[in-house]
This record gives C-alpha cells, sequence and structure tokens, in this order.
C-alpha cells in the first residue's frame, strides 16, 4: 500500500490513478475527503499535515509514502518523516526541486532551501528514498488563467525568461515507477525531471492561446509589481521578490538543462507544453 500526500493536488491526483491502474492500493490523503472527488478504490483519509497530531497511524502498514512538500514542508515534513520511521515504513519518495544543487548556492533562495532542508531529513532518517527534482512546473502557467481568462492579457516581469516545462503527468509517472520500484534501481536516487525543450514565458503563452483559438498578449511589468501580485499567504513578499529575481536570471539561459530523465524512468517522452496547453484549455477558457 502507498500513502500518497497532495493526493487531490496536480500530481497527487495523476499518480492516485497511475497507482489504481497498477492494482496497488492507495491511501491518499486530503484535508476534506468528501470534497476530494478521490476514485472510490482509494483509502481516502483525511489529514492535514499542519496539525499537531500523531502521524503515525496514517503510515501504518505503508511499503513507501510519496512526500509533497505542496500538503506541507518544514516541520510537517519533518513530522511526516519521523512518522514514517515510526511505522516502519520502508521507502519515502520525495517530490524535491531541481533548484537543488547540493551546493552553497541552495541556500541563497528560498525554494532551494526548503526543499534541501526536506531532502537532508529524508536522507538522515535512514527510510530508503528517491528524489524527484522537479524543474518548473507546466502547471505555474495555470497563475495567468485568471487574467488570461478575464482579458487576454498576462503580465509577467520577465516574458523572455526560459524554461523547460515539465507535465505533471510525467512527474506522477515517475513517481510510480520509483514507489513500485522491486529493482531497487531508483533507490538512493536523484532524478533531474524537465519537460522536452525551453521555452521563453512569451512562448508557453503563444501555445495557451493556439489552444484555445483565441489571442494572448504578454505585457512587461516591473519585478516589484510582479512580486507584489505574487506573494500571499503561502509565500511571504521577500520570497516573492526572490522568486522574481530568480525568473529574471533565466533571460540570459534557462537554470537547468533539459534531461531526458522522464524518458529514461518513465519508458516514453516527457510531453511537450503544447500538448499540455491543450488538455488544461478548459482552465483558460
Ligand atoms: N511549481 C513548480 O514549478 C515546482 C517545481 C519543483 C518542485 N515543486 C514542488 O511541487 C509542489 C507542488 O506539487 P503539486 O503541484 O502537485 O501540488 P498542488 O497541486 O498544489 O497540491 C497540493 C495538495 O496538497 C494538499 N494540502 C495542502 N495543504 C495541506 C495540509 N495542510 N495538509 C494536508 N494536505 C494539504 C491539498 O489537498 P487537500 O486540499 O485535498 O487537502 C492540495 O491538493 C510544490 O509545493 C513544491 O514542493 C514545484
Amino acid at each position: 500500500m502507498i500513502v500518497v500526500t497532495g493526493a487531490t493536488g496536480n500530481i497527487g491526483r495523476r499518480l492516485v490513478d497511475r497507482l489504481l491502474e497498477e492494482g496497488v492500493p492507495v491511501r491518499a490523503l486530503t484535508r476534506d475527503p468528501a470534497s476530494a472527488g478521490l476514485p472510490a478504490q482509494a483509502e481516502v483519509v483525511r489529514a492535514d499535515l499542519t496539525e499537531d497530531s500523531d502521524l503515525a497511524p496514517l503510515l501504518a502498514g505503508a511499503d513507501a509514502l510519496f512526500l509533497n512538500l505542496a500538503a506541507g514542508g518544514g516541520e510537517s515534513a519533518q513530522r511526516l518523516i519521523d512518522a514514517a520511521v515510526k511505522a516502519d515504513v520502508p521507502r519515502i519518495v520525495l517530490n524535491s526541486s531541481l533548484g537543488v544543487t547540493d551546493t552553497p548556492a541552495d541556500e541563497t533562495n528560498f525554494i532551494s532551501r526548503m526543499h534541501a532542508a526536506v531532502e537532508r531529513a529524508v536522507r538522515a532518517s535512514g527510510v530508503e528514498w528517491t528524489f524527484l527534482r522537479g524543474g518548473n512546473y507546466a502547471t505555474n502557467a495555470l497563475g495567468w488563467a485568471p487574467a488570461i481568462r478575464e482579458n487576454g492579457v498576462v503580465r509577467d516581469a520577465h516574458p523572455g525568461a526560459q524554461s523547460a516545462p515539465v507535465h505533471e503527468a510525467d512527474l506522477a509517472d515517475a513517481a510510480a515507477v520509483a514507489l513500485l520500484d522491486r529493482t531497487g534501481a531508483h533507490a538512493h536516487q536523484v532524478h533531474r525531471l524537465t519537460g522536452p525543450e525551453v521555452l521563453t514565458n512569451t512562448q508557453q503563452v503563444a501555445a495557451i492561446a493556439e489552444a484555445i483559438g483565441r489571442p494572448v498578449r504578454i505585457e512587461q511589468i516591473s519585478e516589484d509589481e510582479a512580486a507584489e501580485a505574487m506573494a500571499g499567504p503561502h509565500l511571504p513578499p521577500a520570497a516573492a521578490r526572490e522568486l522574481v529575481a530568480l525568473f529574471g536570471s533565466t533571460v540570459d539561459a534557462p537554470a537547468f538543462p533539459v534531461t531526458d530523465t522522464v524518458e529514461r524512468v518513465t519508458g516514453h517522452p516527457a510531453r511537450p507544453f503544447a500538448q499540455w496547453a491543450r488538455e488544461h484549455a478548459g482552465d483558460f477558457s
């Protein structure tokens, strides 16, 4: 049985479906089982990982844990890792980030710091691990959806920012392979996962426009305006400024080169952004 955190999220939903297709029992964690809309074959369990409760019962009998920091980073992740040790869970597949480089640069921004800290905690736990270090997620483009729906104008500080957006289904497929590994091939492995091609934000917006059959314009704004728009309950203003500056640093060259890891791990090529945009056209219409 596999425990999936963030089961109603972008990766989680795909992952739950994949594991069930493989005939593997799944315990899917969500804060609200009633509205989760998860498949009936999954054991859907209520869990708020930020609550100060004993998490070990959530993991009882699990063969592996999919740990997504979207469901609780920092202290919550540490408590879940401790609970996995207590419940004798033999394997953790951590949804980490390409921002982790195993160099001092990991301390220079919010995203790298957070993921690097949890990677260290997982390594220290003694549990077998696989780290899925994803680059820029294609789903980040959903942040443009309200503006595209409203007036077809995306306001962005760095239209020329470059990345290789990775599809959530590819991340889920790679997670399933690592979680179900019977050969040991993925034990203590770091998988650096990107999409198949580098695109600028302008090119991503063009792919979305193509998918929805309507023009979308990208308008450049200042870094301060972009950081202000991005900051919120889960992203303090200073972290938002760091992120916007980080995107700016990719205008000359992407932060990470394209990898072939999706294909190596899953056996199929990484899904292109144009496909992602077609599949998500409804979100932008
Ligand atoms: N965006 C990127 O470019 C990028 C790049 C590299 C790595 N990452 C990593 O990937 C993560 C995002 O993955 P994703 O897109 O699959 O996540 P997501 O769609 O944001 O899903 C998060 C899920 O977590 C659950 N959740 C939130 N708070 C919770 C809590 N207190 N207790 C239990 N569950 C909680 C929610 O489910 P319920 O509402 O059902 O509880 C939600 O559906 C990021 O946080 C980051 O760690 C992102």
